[in-house]
Parts: structure tokens; sequence; C-alpha cells
């Protein structure tokens, strides 16, 4: 793909799942690659997975929620690899799978902390890195920005203030050379998932009949869509929200 092949690129949630699939095709495609994830075993693993098959990977352990270890994440993979060209976002925490009046202002906060805040300060330290040389950034959101689903009213939330904050920054951006985008997943078969269908046994059913092409998604089919728009053919690409979702928001 035209415009990838040794750009330095961060993946945070880079351990698992669609973070996971986003490192390993990118890696492919010759980028280099920092795989950030709150645990450094993960990490480490896609990283060394990366190194196997002959492209070029570093794990960070980083906590998106903190600060100082966002712009440590920021700092390590622009002094390893010269600079920062690019950012998939897509640490996240799921819904506990209660209806509002349920849910603790402890367990609201906690998926504010990672989704939204973690995102806030995961663009903010990436857009610094970015200022003198311009990047692209992917903020892996969620359908669930668009549409609600039964029990899941706090990740619903912070998933459209990580949309919203995607408009907000692309046009902060847009004559600065800093391009940033959303990819909305549909249901994507991750660990995520099925550990939020485990929880919550009425979710399968209710997510698998949202989806007119009656399946849920493999994490390679939305790391495709974020490789193309971290590249340089999606050039005017900014400020937009790609579902990937097999149809869910056609509904
Ligand atoms: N799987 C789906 O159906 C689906 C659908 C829509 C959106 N998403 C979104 O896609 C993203 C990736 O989800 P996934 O399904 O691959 O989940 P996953 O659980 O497989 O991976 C998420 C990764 O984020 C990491 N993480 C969690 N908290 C962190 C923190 N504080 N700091 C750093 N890393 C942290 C986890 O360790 C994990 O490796 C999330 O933002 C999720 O909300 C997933």
């Amino acid at each position: 793909m035209k415009g990838l092949e040794g750009k330095s690129i961060i993946v945070t949630g880079g351990g698992s799942g669609i973070g996971e699939a986003v490192s390993l095709m990118l890696g492919e495609a010759g980028c280099l690659v920092t795989v950030a994830d709150l645990d450094a075993d993960k990490a480490q693993a896609v990283a060394a997975a990366i190194g196997e098959a002959g492209g070029t990977a570093q794990a960070v352990r980083v906590d998106v929620a903190d600060e100082a270890s966002v712009s440590a994440m920021t700092q390590t993979a622009a002094s390893r690899f010269g600079r920062l060209d690019g950012a998939c976002n897509a640490a996240g925490v799921p819904q506990r799978g209660k209806a509002l009046h349920e849910i603790e202002l402890g367990e609201w906060d906690a998926c504010h902390a990672v989704n939204l805040r973690g995102l806030f300060l995961c663009n903010k330290h990436e857009i610094r890195a970015m200022l003198d040389k311009g990047g692209a950034i992917v903020n892996i959101v969620s359908t669930s920005a668009m549409v609600g689903f039964p029990n899941g009213s706090e990740y619903c939330a912070s998933k459209a203030g990580a949309m919203g904050l995607t408009r907000g920054a692309a046009i902060d951006y847009a004559t600065k050379g800093i391009r940033i985008n959303a990819v909305l997943p549909g249901g994507t078969l991750t660990p995520m998932l099925k550990g939020a269908m485990a929880v919550d046994p009425g979710l399968e059913g209710a997510l698998a009949a949202v989806h007119p092409m009656n399946r849920f998604g493999h994490p390679s089919e939305i790391a495709g869509a974020v490789r193309w728009l971290l590249s340089d053919e999606a050039s005017f690409a900014t400020g937009a929200s790609f579902a990937i979702d097999g149809g869910h928001t056609s509904i």
C-alpha cells in the first residue's frame, strides 16, 4: 500500500483483538510498529511475532488513562524510530452489562477513563509528536457511537464521545498535515466481545440480529480499513467515521 513502508506507528491495545490485527498488518506492510498495551506480556508477544515474520516492532507497556504513561509511550516510539508518523488507538474496555440505573459511578468512570479520557490523552501526545512533520491517527470507536444496545449505556456514551473527539480534533489539525479519522467496528470476534457475551447471555442473539450479514467481523477485516486510513492513499480523508460493520448501522 502506497505510503506506509518505513512509517513509525503506535498501536494502543496492540496486544489483543483489533489492535493485535492492526499491529501484525502494519508489521507486514513494513511499518516500524510500537505495540503498546496495559498487558506488557501480550504486547511483547505481538512485537515478537512481527519480528519473527521479518518486520520491525517494539513493545511498550502503557496505561492510556495515565498521562505520564501516555507521554512516555510517544517518546519511546519517537526515540526508537526517530519520529512518529501515525497511531491507531484501539485500547478499550467493555460495558459491565448493566441497565443504566444499576451502574455504579465508579464503573461509569472506569469505562470513560480508558475509552474517552484515554483516547484524549493518546491523541494529545501523538499530535504533539506529529506537529512538525504531520501524520495520521485512527481512533477505534464503535457502531455503539451511533446505535445503542442493551445494558451498555456507559460504553455507548464513551464511544459517542470518542466520535465527537475525532471530529473536533480533525478540524483543528486539517491544515497542519495531521489527519484524524474514526473506524467504527460492528461486532468483531475478539476476546472483548467473547467476554462481554459470556457475562451477558442475551447479548450474542441481540447483536447477531442487528448485523445484516448475519455474522460477526474478524479483526483483520477492521485492520484493513485502519491500514488504508494510515496510508498516503487516504490523503483526503479526515474527520470521517467509517463503519465496518456488516451493515449494522444501515438498519
Ligand atoms: N470487539 C468488538 O466487537 C468491538 C466492536 C466495536 C468497537 N470495539 C473497540 O475496539 C477496540 C479494541 O477492542 P477489542 O475487541 O480488540 O478488545 P480486546 O479486549 O481484545 O483488546 C483491547 C486491548 O486494550 C488493552 N487495554 C485495556 N485497557 C487499557 C489501558 N488502560 N491502557 C492500555 N491498554 C489497555 C487490553 O489490555 C487489550 O489488549 C476497543 O476500543 C473496543 O471498544 C470492539
